[in-house]
């Protein structure tokens, strides 16, 4: 009888043991899945072929700060990711070169007036070419007030932002790290540019703004910095 009942102690405690860690993983993946399902966004793919050739880009590549209250199109942010930053190969080599292939930079976008996305802050995952939602609301405003009130960033359709974490550069390469992460800012600016001719929109470089209050913005960590924005719309 007492066997029987120490059995029974053992049996219940099993069950009830089961039961709360198959509820707690449940719940666990089911956060997981609604979170995946709810902040992220698989970018469609990006065009490999253009109608534009190099040579004409580069011609028509201009500054262009004034945009149409269009709104752009999500493959058109695709496109603009993956010329910034795309993934390559197999390897995680990208449309930018990089020292050392370390990839310092981190790029956000934050939407503003896109067909079929909320506007909201986002974080591009270059390898999976994915857009993370960091923080919702148009941050336009806010952007321009922090870039000395420049009407390209208020006017844009979404904004593309520059920002880079030197730790594991500077670990490499020491404090030439820094200039290297900002050679490598100014190549996937320049393909921005010349992806925008070949989509015919209009994008600008913004260098002009106080970092800190951008960075008050957007949330960023101590060791991020901000390095560059570029507003994209129609021209
Ligand atoms: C480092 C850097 C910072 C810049 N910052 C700004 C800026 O804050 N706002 C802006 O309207 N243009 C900015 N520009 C764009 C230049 O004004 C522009 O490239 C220049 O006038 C030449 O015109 P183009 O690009 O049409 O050839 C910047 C350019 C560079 C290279």
């Amino acid at each position: 009888m007492k066997k029987n009942a120490r059995l029974l102690i053992i049996v219940l405690l099993t069950g009830v043991f089961n039961m709360c860690s198959n509820s707690n993983k449940t719940s666990a993946e089911n956060n997981d899945n609604s979170d995946a399902v709810s902040s992220e966004i698989v970018l469609p793919s990006p065009s490999k072929d253009g109608k534009v050739s190099v040579e004409k880009a580069l011609q028509e590549r201009r500054s262009i700060r004034r945009f149409k209250d269009t709104p752009l199109s999500l493959g058109i942010v695709s496109q603009m990711m993956w010329a910034a930053y795309g993934t390559t190969n197999e390897r995680g080599f990208k449309t930018t070169p990089s020292a050392g292939a370390i990839y310092p930079l981190e790029f956000y976008v934050a939407i503003s007036k896109v067909e079929g996305i909320e506007a909201g802050l986002y974080k591009y995952n270059s390898l999976h070419h994915k857009l993370k939602l960091i923080k919702s609301g148009d941050l336009r405003k806010d952007l321009s007030e922090a870039s000395l009130g420049q009407s390209c960033i208020k006017n844009a359709s979404f904004i593309i932002i520059f920002t880079a974490v030197f730790g594991s550069i500077k670990l490499r390469y020491g404090n030439r790290g820094i200039q290297y992460t900002h050679n490598e800012v100014g190549h996937a600016g320049q393909n921005i540019y010349l992806q925008a001719v070949s989509l015919n929109i209009g994008t600008v470089v913004v260098g002009a703004f106080v970092e800190e209050k951008v960075k008050a913005v957007l949330d960023l960590k101590d060791n991020q910095s901000v390095l560059y924005m570029m507003p994209v719309g129609q021209k």
